[in-house]
């Protein structure tokens, strides 16, 4: 996987959404005073932090340094982590764990649940949302398009963008029983106007726009919004046509 850069403070600035949805999943979670509980891709630490408030003991873990260290001076009486969701190997074992938009990032989708299910209790919960299948999809098909014009490349997204049935299948083989799973549109409004869409390019396309060459990022970009724009551009704003796949699953008891 190629390592994603991120920049900690146009991700809270501008991104704020990305945890703002994440705190109706704390609801499904229902962190219990005293519990352990595992946040696997805690980016800043908001959701690790709202966890913290209902009296658990948390861990945030992210693979992305600068997210820890902003996560840290941030919410410095919190316990962070600098971690792999592949590969983490931590001491004890969690009442639950928790993941927000993160696994999307992680096509090794059954190391992760590996871990996953190797650092739970039995009986233990784990509450994850993520981006499911067809995800920003129409996003998706006008880069490739303007990309297929403009530089003659076909690029794949990269991304993990798994249906409910698919990734069901991924918890059951690692020992976990799947009680809740939905997969549901959810448009989400991007920030700034007109530069909405080119923000979340900047912040989230590298994978599919950093194989063209400087003087035609912006117009392929440009290109993109043109045709985006009928269908995501309404009343000064920009929607991405985000779809979520939400899942709550237990470890045998
Ligand atoms: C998402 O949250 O759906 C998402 C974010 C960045 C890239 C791809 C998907």
């Amino acid at each position: 996987m190629a390592h994603q850069q991120w920049d900690p403070l146009l991700y809270d600035r501008k991104h704020a959404f990305v945890f703002e949805y994440g705190r109706e999943l704390i609801g499904l979670l229902d962190p219990k005073p005293g519990e352990r509980i595992l946040d696997i891709g805690c980016g800043t630490g908001h959701l690790t932090r709202a966890i913290a408030d209902a009296g658990a003991l948390v861990l945030g873990i992210d693979s992305s340094p600068e997210m820890i260290e902003r996560a840290r001076s941030a919410y410095p009486g919190l316990d962070f982590q600098l971690a792999d969701a592949r590969s983490f190997a931590l001491p004890g074992s969690f009442d639950a764990i928790f993941s927000n938009a993160a696994l999307h990032w992680i096509p090794q989708a059954d190391q992760v649940a590996a871990r996953i299910a190797e650092n739970l209790k039995p009986g233990g919960r784990l509450v994850v949302e993520m981006a499911g299948r067809g995800n920003v999809a129409r996003i998706i098909a006008a880069v490739r398009e303007v990309l297929r014009e403009l530089v003659q490349v076909e690029v794949e997204h990269g991304w993990y963008f798994p249906s409910i049935g698919e990734y069901a299948g991924v918890l059951e083989r690692c020992g976990l029983e799947v009680r809740y799973a939905a997969l549901f549109d959810r448009p989400t409004r991007l920030e700034d106007g007109e530069q909405g869409l080119r923000n979340w390019l900047a912040m989230f396309g590298g994978r599919m726009l950093d194989i063209v060459p400087g003087e035609l990022r912006e117009p392929a970009i440009a290109k993109a919004e043109e045709r985006l724009r009928p269908a995501l551009f309404q009343q000064g704003c920009w929607t991405a046509d985000y779809r979520r796949l939400r899942v709550v699953a237990e470890r045998a008891a």
